[in-house]
């Protein structure tokens, strides 16, 4: 459903230009999740911006993004802003920069709704009210009417997917999704994007500094390392089985313990990494 071809992002550099994404090519199926992991700097984000159309503008593209054959990067911004959010939902790392502070839940969740479908106000608040409850808000029937500052950093983040899930999209693009989040609330959180993909279908990209979270979560896996796609493949044999070097001094820099869990998911080869 999705393909991006030869995608290159560069920023103008007194000077030439700074290329942030390079030669990335990967494909997301319909039902399917990708992981993208790799250090800070090496493109995730530019890439998923990209891939709804919200690079900066000073950005240059070259390739192509095809969502169901047409090519995101040369769409204008009417096509663009009824792609995102009706194809493609997107969750931020930290919900509360993505959240509007002065707006309740229901009607953060509700403001899409009406907008792109013309639901009318309380069919919106009711299809909110199952939003939350689908991504396991504690008294939705409550936090329906709580403003972001009322909420756990959990909580905001379940507000967040409901967000994304309103339009109901094909496509869900979580960028670090848990990175701000404790261990239980992670796994939750986790737990949900998991059902959504088993249970509606959904296409995931998770973009993940975590190895642990890329291997519990995802199908295949996409390595990346300056700009660069370094490795690709199903998401146990590159953790188990790395073939760039890259991915095995990202794999080596786990603590052991971190190690030993990803052995649980998915065993690493003898040694682990080299
Ligand atoms: N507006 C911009 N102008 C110029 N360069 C930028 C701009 N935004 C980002 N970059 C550069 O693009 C590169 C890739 O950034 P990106 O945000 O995609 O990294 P990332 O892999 O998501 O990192 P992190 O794990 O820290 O989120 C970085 O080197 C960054 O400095
Ligand atoms: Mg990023």
């Amino acid at each position: 459903m999705l393909a991006i071809r030869n995608l290159s992002i560069a920023f103008p550099r007194p000077g030439g230009e700074a290329r942030v994404v390079d030669d990335v090519s990967v494909e997301v199926g319909r039902g399917e999740s990708l992981g993208i992991v790799g250090e800070s700097g090496s493109g995730k984000s530019m890439l998923s911006l990209a891939t709804i159309g919200l690079l900066p503008k000073s950005a240059r593209t070259s390739g192509e993004i095809l969502l169901e054959g047409k090519n995101i990067l040369t769409m204008g911004e009417r096509e663009l802003c009824s792609l995102r959010g009706r194809r493609i939902g997107m969750i931020f790392q930290e919900p509360m920069t993505a959240l509007n502070p002065a707006m309740t839940a229901g009607e953060q969740i509700a403001e899409g709704i009406r907008l792109h479908r013309g639901t009318g106000r309380a069919e919106a608040r009711a299809e909110s009210l199952r939003l939350l409850d689908r991504v396991r808000i504690p008294d939705p029937a409550r936090r329906i009417d709580s403003y972001p500052h009322e909420m756990s950093g959990g909580q905001r983040q379940r507000v967040g997917i409901a967000i994304a899930l309103a339009l109901k999209p094909d496509l869900l693009i979580a960028d670090e999704p848990t990175t701000a989040l404790d261990v239980t609330v992670q796994k939750d959180i986790l737990d949900i994007l998991d059902e959504l993909v088993a249970d509606l279908g959904l296409s995931l990209i998770l973009i993940s500094h975590d190895l642990g979270v890329i291997a519990r979560s995802t199908d295949r896996t996409l390595v990346m390392c300056r700009g660069r796609a370094v490795e690709a493949g199903p998401t146990e044999s590159v953790l188990r089985r790395p073939s760039a070097p890259y991915t095995r001094d990202l794999i080596a820099a786990l603590p052991r313990r971190a190690r030993a869990g990803l052995g649980e998911e998915a065993p690493l080869a003898a040694g682990g990494a080299r």
